[in-house]
C-alpha cells in the first residue's frame, strides 16, 4: 500500500514540531505549547504512524519508548579518552589549583573558568554523524564503555537528531544521565509497591535505569540528560572558549546546565562556589559540588594532563550529603499521641555540613525493609533541611551476629503497656497524659508558633516544669508564678517576666488556633481552620457527631473519629473548662457572610516573602476564603507563586519551573475576586 503524499507531509511536519516544541522544553527550558498540545501531536503523529508504518523513521519523537531486551552491552572504545576529575575541598585547595596553572602558564593575570554544577549522575558519551545520533555509550573506564543507545534514544532530553544547517560531519556530545528528586521519589514508590528495587539514592536509581538490558523498561524511567563538553568534533570548528563551546552546543539543541557562567577570576569561582551551594536545596535535582574548567581552550591544550584527570579542571565538592557511620543503638521515643518512634543513636558524624548523632528510623516496618540492625555500618543521609535519615545499612561490612532492634512492651517513659492498633503501623503507649513524655509533648505544641504562640516557652523548659512537677497539663501554665519560673535552669527574673507577660497576652487567640493547639491526632492547622470556619463555636465542634464532622472538608472518618475521641475523655473536656476558666478567649465567627465565591477553588499558591498589611497566615486565610490551597513548597502544580518583597529561593524555583510569580497588586486583585 503506498503512503498518500499528504500523510507523508503531515507526519514531517508533526516531527518537525514535535522536535522544536522539545528544544524549547529542554533546552531553552521556555516550552511553546502546553503539555496537553504536545500530547495531541504526539498522538496524531503515533496514529499516522500506525496507519502507515512505513513512515516510521529512527529519529521520529515517537520511537522513544525503547526496543526488544538485548543480550548484553557491546563495548565501545572511546576515540578520545573520558577523564575524570581532580577533586578540592575547600578554598585553600582552589586557590592552589589556580597557581598551579597559572605557573604553568606562566601568567601574572587572572585566569576565566567556565563554571557549571557538578550532576551526580552517570558520565555519557553521544555521538552524533550528519545530526543523528547515532551511538551512546557510557563512561566505563574511561577508555572503553558499554554501548547503550537503544537505552539513551528513550531518554526525551537527549535529541535523536541535531538542529540547524551548519552541523558538524561528527561531533560527540559528554554529559551526565540523571535522574531528578521527584521523579526518583515516584519511582520509588511504585517500584516498592510492586515489590521492586527500592533504590538508595537518584544516583544509583540512574545508574541502574540507564544500564538495563531492556530499554522498553529504560524509557519508563525519568532520566534526564544534561551535556557539560564535548569529545571529537570534525568538520567544523568549534569556538575557542569552553563556554563559548557550551552556548554551540546549546544552539544545535543540546540541553545544558542553567546556572553555567562564565567567571574573570578565582575569586569569582569562590563566590560561584557559594551561590549554588545556597541555592543546593532548591534544585529539583541532587548536586554535589561544581565544576571549574579554564575557559581557554589553548590555554587547556597547554595545561595538559596528569594521569587520569586534565590540571585545567577541578571539582569543588560541597559537603558531602550522604555518609557512613555506625548505629550504636535504637531508642524509643514517645510523642504527643503516644506514639513510639524509633531513633537511631549514631556515632557522630558530619553530614551536609552538620554534625548528626541521631536519625529518625520512622517506624518498625522501615526497620524491617531496610534490614537495619544494632551495630550496623549505616548510610545516613541529610539533604536540605530534611531531618537526617537512614537510607541502608552496608550489609558487606557487617561482622558477627547482630542484634534486630526491637519495640518494647512498655512505655521506656511511664511503664504502661504498649500496644499496636489493628490496621495501624504505629505503636503506642496507652498512659495517655499519665505518661510524662506525652504530656510534655502536649504542652510543647500548645505553646507552638502556629498554636498558642507563647514566646519563651520552648522545649527545654517545659520539659523541666514538668519534670519538677510545676505543671501537670497546659491549663496549669496560666497559674505559673514569678518565682517558681524564675527558680529554673537558665531563667532569670527578667525572662520569667517576659513569659508570664506572654501567657497574659496570648490568651486572646483565634478559634482555629485554639483547636489546633488542643492537639487532636491528625487534626493539622488547615483541618482546625476548616472546623473552626465550619462549625464557628467550639461546643457545636465538641458535640458534632461523627457524621456531621466529616461535612466538613478534608475530615474523612479517621480524622472526625479521632476529633469525637477526644472530645469523648472527660479529661480533656476538663482541660478545656479550665483554659476557659483562665480566660483564654477568641473572637467570635461570623458565619453570616461565610460563602465567599469560591473564585480560586482548585488552584494551589505558595507565599514567600513579606506582603504589605497581611501576616503570612492572614495572607493564607483570604486565599483560603475562596477556595484555594496554600502550600509551603513550590512545584510544577503550583498556580502561583505569591511574592512580596524578599521572596528568597522560591522566587528561584518558581521561576526555574515556570511557574507563574504574583506581586501584593496581583494579590489582592486575587483576594478581592
Ligand atoms: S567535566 C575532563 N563537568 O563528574 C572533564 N564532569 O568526577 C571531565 N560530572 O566523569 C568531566 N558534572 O560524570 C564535568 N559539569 C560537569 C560535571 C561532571 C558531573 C561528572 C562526570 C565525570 C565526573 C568526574
Amino acid at each position: 500500500m503506498s503512503i498518500p503524499k499528504s500523510s507523508k507531509a503531515e507526519a514531517a511536519q508533526l516531527r518537525q514540531a514535535l522536535s522544536e516544541h522539545n528544544y524549547h522544553y529542554y533546552v531553552l527550558d521556555d516550552p511553546l505549547v502546553t503539555d496537553q498540545e504536545y500530547d495531541r501531536l504526539f498522538r496524531r503523529l503515533q496514529q499516522l504512524e500506525l496507519e502507515h508504518p512505513g513512515l516510521v523513521t529512527p529519529d521520529s519523537p515517537t520511537q522513544r519508548v525503547g526496543s526488544e531486551p538485548a543480550s548484553h552491552f557491546e563495548s565501545v572504545t572511546h576515540e578520545v579518552a573520558m577523564l575524570s576529575l581532580d577533586n578540592a575541598f575547600d578554598e585553600e585547595e582552589m586557590l592552589a589549583f589556580d597557581r598551579r596553572l597559572r605557573d604553568k602558564l606562566d601568567r601574572d593575570s587572572a585566569l576565566a573558568y567556565c563554571a557549571e554544577p557538578k550532576l551526580d549522575g552517570l558520565a555519557v558519551s553521544l555521538l552524533y554523524e550528519a545530526g543523528e545520533l547515532v551511538r551512546a555509550a557510557t563512561r566505563g573506564d574511561g577508555r572503553s564503555g558499554e554501548n547503550i543507545t537503544a537505552n539513551a534514544r528513550t531518554i526525551a532530553s537527549i535529541p535523536l537528531r541535531l538542529i540547524g544547517d551548519n552541523l558538524p560531519r561528527r561531533i560527540e556530545v559528554r554529559g551526565e544521565v540523571y535522574m531528578e528528586l521527584e521523579g526518583f521519589a515516584a519511582l520509588n514508590r511504585s517500584q516498592q509497591q510492586d515489590g521492586g528495587k527500592v533504590f538508595a539514592n537518584p544516583r544509583n536509581a540512574a545508574a541502574g535505569s540507564l544500564r538495563l538490558l531492556d530499554s522498553r523498561i529504560t524509557a519508563s524511567r525519568p532520566l534526564t540528560f544534561c551535556s557539560y563538553g564535548t569529545g571529537l568534533c570534525e568538520g567544523v570548528e568549534l569556538p575557542p572558549g569552553q563556554y563559548q563551546q557550551m552556548q554551540f552546543l546549546r544552539a544545535i539543541g543540546i540541553p545544558i546546565s542553567r546556572q553555567i557562567e562564565l567567571l574573570d577570576s578565582i575569586d569569582d569561582c569562590l563566590d560561584y562556589y557559594q551561590r549554588i551551594l545556597a541555592q543546593r536545596d532548591e534544585l529539583a535535582f541532587d548536586i554535589d559540588g561544581v565544576v571549574f574548567k579554564l575557559d581557554d581552550i589553548e590555554q587547556q591544550r597547554e595545561a595538559g594532563f596528569v594521569s587520569r584527570a586534565p590540571r585545567w579542571a577541578i571539582a569543588y565538592k560541597f559537603p558531602a550529603q550522604e555518609v557512613m557511620t555506625r548505629l550504636l543503638d535504637v531508642d524509643f521515643q514517645v510523642g504527643r499521641t503516644g506514639a513510639l518512634t524509633p531513633v537511631a543513636r549514631l556515632e557522630p558524624v558530619a553530614v551536609g555540613g552538620v554534625m548528626v548523632s541521631n536519625a529518625t528510623l520512622h517506624n518498625m516496618d522501615e526497620i524491617e525493609r531496610k534490614d537495619i540492625r544494632i551495630g550496623d555500618i549505616v548510610i545516613l543521609r541529610r539533604a536540605g533541611d530534611v531531618i537526617p535519615e537512614i537510607v541502608a545499612p552496608v550489609i558487606q561490612q557487617r561482622e558477627g551476629k547482630l542484634k534486630r532492634p526491637r519495640m518494647p512492651s512498655r512505655c521506656p517513659v511511664c511503664n504502661s503497656e504498649v500496644i499496636q492498633q489493628s490496621g495501624q503501623a504505629a505503636y503506642r503507649c496507652v498512659g495517655g497524659l499519665v505518661c510524662a513524655a506525652q504530656r510534655k509533648e502536649a504542652i510543647k505544641h500548645y505553646a507552638s508558633r502556629k498554636a498558642m504562640d507563647i514566646e519563651g516557652l520552648g522545649d527545654k523548659l517545659v520539659e523541666q516544669m514538668v519534670e519538677q512537677g510545676m505543671i501537670e497539663s497546659v491549663a496549669d501554665l496560666y497559674h505559673l508564678e514569678l518565682e517558681q519560673v524564675a527558680g529554673l535552669e537558665r531563667m532569670a527574673e527578667k525572662s520569667a517576666q517576659n513569659l508570664l507577660q506572654a501567657l497574659e497576652q496570648t490568651r486572646t487567640t483565634s478559634l482555629a488556633r485554639f483547636i489546633y493547639a488542643l492537639g487532636i491526632r491528625e487534626v493539622g492547622e488547615a483541618t482546625a481552620e476548616a472546623l473552626a470556619g465550619h462549625f464557628g463555636n467550639l461546643e457545636v465542634i465538641m458535640d458534632a457527631d461523627v457524621e456531621s464532622l466529616q461535612q466538613v472538608e478534608d475530615v474523612g472518618p479517621v480524622v472526625a473519629e479521632n476529633i469525637r475521641h477526644f472530645f469523648d475523655q472527660q479529661r480533656n473536656r476538663d482541660i478545656i473548662d479550665q483554659l476557659l476558666d483562665q480566660g483564654v478567649n477568641w473572637p467570635a465567627i461570623d458565619l453570616s457572610h461565610r460563602q465567599l465565591d469560591q473564585s480560586l477553588a482548585g488552584k494551589t499558591y505558595v507565599i514567600s516573602g513579606t506582603l504589605n498589611g497581611y501576616s503570612r497566615d492572614q495572607a493564607a486565610s483570604l486565599l483560603k476564603a475562596r477556595g484555594a490551597k496554600v502550600s509551603g513548597s513550590v512545584s510544577s502544580k503550583t498556580s502561583a507563586l505569591i511574592g512580596g518583597e524578599n521572596p528568597g529561593s522560591k522566587l528561584a524555583r518558581a521561576e526555574a519551573l515556570g511557574v507563574e510569580v504574583l506581586d501584593q497588586a496581583g494579590f489582592e486583585s486575587l483576594i478581592e475576586g
